[in-house]
């Protein structure tokens, strides 16, 4: 380790356990990896703490207080847990929030998201249409990326312009129309943004659609005959 950096290792202590967990922290980030004995909840974690790495644990639930006084994360990646509930609000006030992962977790549906995210990941969950609010992501202006890949979702959801990249693959998807990516009654519409959609393993026909991606620089990835 460079003698310079600020380093520590501080044990999380999680409230109902009687170890307390070892994670490592580098200067505003937070490290608690494959923790062992089995983390299942979120750590307490240190003041200031800017980035939180805790992927491959056995989380299975996110709480409104896990993050509430911690409001410097920039960076959240929960990859690899078993997470089944967030609770409304837990990250609602995470104002500086950019990044987020909830990759391979267990969700059916999405919490309530902070503003300034610019890429969110929920591929390998088990969400479905109904557990994601018509208007989730569209309030979030910054967005860039959306990964919704290999879950249930019988509809694309609307999401703003800013985004470049939507992940759709592997869901179940059965239709679309002239208004899911474009703007049915304008022609005009260009949404530059957006370059890389990917809808392939969704029972969708998309050559049935041929005026639904007018407003693209390229056509969605999937299936066409
Ligand atoms: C499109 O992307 C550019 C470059 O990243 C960005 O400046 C612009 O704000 C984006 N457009 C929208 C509508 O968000
Ligand atoms: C996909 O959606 C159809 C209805 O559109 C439903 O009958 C089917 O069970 C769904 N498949 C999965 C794997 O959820
Ligand atoms: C097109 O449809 C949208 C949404 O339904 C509506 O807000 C808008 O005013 C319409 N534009 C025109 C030119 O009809």
């Amino acid at each position: 380790m460079a003698p310079n950096l600020q380093t520590c290792v501080v044990l999380c202590c999680v409230a109902d356990l009687p170890t307390c967990l070892l994670c490592v922290c580098l200067t505003g980030s937070v490290y608690c990896e494959e923790v062992s004995p089995d983390m299942t909840a979120v750590p307490t974690l240190p003041k200031e703490t800017a980035y939180l790495y805790a992927r491959y644990n056995k989380i299975n639930k996110i709480t409104a207080k896990d993050f509430a006084d911690i409001v410097t994360l920039r960076r959240i990646d929960l990859t690899g847990n078993v997470i089944s509930e967030i609770e409304d609000g837990a990250f609602s006030k995470l104002t500086l929030l950019e990044e987020l992962s909830l990759a391979e977790n267990r969700l059916v549906k999405l919490p309530m998201l902070p503003a300034k995210l610019t890429t969110f990941n929920a591929n390998y969950n088990l969400l479905r249409t109904k557990g994601v609010k018509a208007t989730a992501f569209k309030k979030l202006t910054k967005l860039v990326n959306l990964f919704l890949a290999n879950n249930q979702l019988e509809a694309v959801p609307q999401f703003p312009e800013s985004v470049r990249i939507v992940h759709l693959q592997n869901n179940n998807i059965t239709e679309i129309s002239a208004d899911t990516f474009c703007k049915g009654n304008d022609t005009y519409y260009l949404r530059p943004n957006l370059s890389e959609v990917r809808m392939d393993g969704n029972p969708v026909l998309l050559s049935k659609y041929p005026n639904s991606f007018t407003c693209l620089k390229s056509l969605p990835i999937g299936r066409y005959n």
